[in-house]
């Protein structure tokens, strides 16, 4: 499937998927979770692409999770339809190709426990990342109850997640999360550089040492049992009126 708010490019080996929703602050709804899920389990069977590159459009790198998206499943008004950000959330932690994120702006949810799955990570200084998921009544998700605190350790990811916390885009490196913090003008170029550097490098040497670091079906099982507390969890009067709250602040 396609969707025009992820804009899908290919140049010099490099699949590039561009958050292209500036006027929701890039906040991902089901198409664009299904869209993305769609080209990365693609790239896998395409020799032709040797990297995965996301960027973004906009002051934001995304929002998260499209919250009238998490109000509509609340209320069981899309019961039924497919749910693409598992596909998603999947095709990331099974990628046997490099994810490399630039990451130009701010971004929240999702948006920040996506990193976790990425090989390379370049952040805007002035980024902030936030994971306000229990402020929203939810819970942790994408196995990040496993990959924040691997990367950052227990008490700073507990800070983000419990406190809900900002990390600061100039200390993601401190933390683990980013490779380098720069300009905000000069993230994703400094990450396309990178994605066309790995996609040169002898493709099998590099699938299969990406093969050896990571620990999918571990980082799967995890997700799934997040998931399911969190799919509870949206049900929940905590969720209910947090969603409520957003959608009606004007
Ligand atoms: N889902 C749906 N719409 C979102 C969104 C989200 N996650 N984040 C932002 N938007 C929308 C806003 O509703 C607004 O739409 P409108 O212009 O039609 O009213 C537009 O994007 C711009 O957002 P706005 O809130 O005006 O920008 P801001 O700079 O003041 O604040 C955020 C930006 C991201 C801090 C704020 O929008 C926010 O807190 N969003 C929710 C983030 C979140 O909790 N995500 C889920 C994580 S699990």
């Amino acid at each position: 499937m396609s969707d025009a708010h992820i804009l899908i490019a290919r140049e010099a080996g490099v699949l590039e998927l561009r958050f292209n929703r500036p006027e929701k602050k890039n906040a991902i709804t089901n198409a664009m979770y299904g869209a993305m899920a769609d080209a990365i389990f693609a790239a896998d069977g395409d020799a032709e692409v040797r990297a995965i590159l996301f960027t973004a459009t906009g002051d934001f790198f995304t929002a998260g999770n499209d919250i009238a998206d998490f109000a509509a499943t609340s209320g069981g008004a899309i019961a039924g339809a497919p749910r693409h950000v598992g596909r998603f959330l999947e095709a990331c932690i099974r990628a046997e190709k490099p994810l490399i994120a630039a990451v130009q702006g701010h971004a929240v949810g999702v948006g920040v426990t996506m990193l976790f799955q990425c090989d390379l990570v370049y952040v805007a200084e002035t980024a902030r990342l936030t994971t306000p998921f229990i402020d929203l009544g939810l819970v942790p998700e994408n196995a990040s109850s496993i990959t924040m605190p691997a990367l950052m350790g227990h008490t700073r990811a507990f800070a983000m997640l419990g406190l809900g916390e900002p990390l600061l885009g100039r200390d993601a490196v401190a933390f683990g999360v980013a490779n380098a913090a720069l300009p905000a003008a000069e993230v994703e170029t400094r990450a396309r550089a990178a994605a066309i550097a790995l996609a040169q490098k002898p493709a099998e040497a590099l699938r299969l040492t990406k093969k050896l670091m990571r620990s999918p079906d571990t980082l799967m099982a995890r997700m799934q049992q997040e998931g399911a507390i969190f799919a509870d969890r949206l049900q929940s009067d905590e969720a209910r009126d947090a969603f409520a709250a957003f959608l009606s602040r004007r």
